[in-house]
């Protein structure tokens, strides 16, 4: 076979061989077959010991162009497998932005935050200003400047963790923040202020009892402060949480540091005063403390008491929690739990 034939046969193997390259391994395979020490391109040149210099060069010249026509055909067929590949590769890695998206649990805050944050809003939209007082308290602004004396029965009511300095306590009660609040204003001026809290007393916990709690206390001082005065403010905070069809209403109580002194009622959202276990029958449910301030605590603070008067209030945080949103046990809000998160999370967004 002259070497033209051959030439001519190797072309023709080659166009069928490569058309059934699937993979860049059956191209080297094929490259090594061709082009390889012992491949059919290179030894053509081969046993040219006999041939004279003008065959030589002939022979080396079609066969350098033989070459590299397979040098061009494998390297068209490399092209084409290397697009293929990442033609299969972009194909696998396809989002499908319609499948639903892996839940991200994110953090919320816990509902009784939430509550506390609401109230503050509420009440910063009437003037007030939110303030804050330490939770380890002294006696004195904790008792005595409220007008509960060393000795004052009343004082037994809020069972108070000492400690071991007898002038120091745990805050019982939001209500020191009051006597902090006025005695910082030196000038004397109208005050409007809601303080949030924790505070402790010796309660065994249960239910609905815990040793630790949150209250909200809220103070306004000025001249001319009636019951109707905070009525109205009453009004408001019922409305607010628990529907604009809720009722108010004072029931004759005692506290040392207000006179007259009430309970803060609201008729109940579960049976709208019918009566019901929420209600325990009497169609109101009662939410807080409050009254108009006594004058020996403004006196006490500094405010002439024959000039200024005021009202003040007392929320107990978990229990407004508990009722709007249904929860029977107050260790709830100080679990872990995160079931609980996502389902009151859930209400939410209802
Ligand atoms: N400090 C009271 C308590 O812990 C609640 C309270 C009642 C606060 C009447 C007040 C108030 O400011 O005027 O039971």
């Amino acid at each position: 076979m002259d070497i033209e034939e051959k030439v001519k046969l190797i072309r023709e193997n080659l166009d069928k061989e490569i058309k059934s390259v699937q993979s860049t391994n059956d191209l080297s395979n094929l490259k090594v077959k061709y082009l390889g020490k012992k491949g059919c391109v290179t030894e053509l040149t081969h046993d040219m010991a006999n041939l004279s210099i003008e065959e030589k060069k002939e022979i080396g010249r079609i066969s350098n162009e033989l070459k590299s026509r397979v040098d061009a055909i494998f390297s068209e067929c490399e092209e084409a497998l290397k697009n293929k590949e990442l033609e299969k590769k972009i194909a696998s890695e396809k989002i499908d932005i319609t499948l639903p998206s892996t839940k991200i649990s994110v953090g919320s805050a816990n509902i009784l935050e939430k509550l506390i944050e609401e109230m503050e809003e509420l009440f910063v939209s009437m003037g007030y200003d939110v303030v804050e007082g330490p939770e380890v308290e002294k006696d004195l602004y904790n008792f005595e400047l409220l007008n509960l004396p060393k000795g004052h029965p009343a004082r037994d009511a809020q069972d108070t963790f000492y400690t071991y300095e007898s002038t120091l306590l745990l805050r019982s009660q939001t209500s020191p923040v009051q006597i902090r609040t006025m005695l910082k204003n030196k000038d004397k001026t109208p005050l409007r202020v809601i303080c949030p809290g924790k505070t402790y007393r010796r309660d065994d916990d249960d239910a609905t009892h815990s040793h630790q709690f949150t209250q909200i206390e809220g103070l306004l001082v000025d001249k001319n402060v009636s019951l109707a005065d905070l009525k109205g403010t009453f009004d408001v905070v019922a409305k607010k949480f628990f529907g604009e069809e809720r009722k108010t209403r004072f029931r004759p109580s005692f506290y040392p540091f207000t006179e007259p002194s009430v309970e803060l009622d609201i008729s109940c959202f579960n049976c709208e005063g019918k009566g019901c276990s929420i209600c325990k029958g009497t169609g109101w449910i009662t939410v807080g403390g409050a009254g108009i301030v006594n004058h020996n605590v403004l006196d006490n603070c500094g405010y002439d008491s024959t000039v200024w008067s005021g009202f003040a209030f007392g929320f107990g945080a978990e229990r407004l929690a508990m009722l709007k949103y249904g929860i029977s046990d107050i260790r709830t809000f100080y679990t872990n739990d995160l079931r609980i998160k996502d389902n009151f999370d859930r209400k939410d967004n209802d």
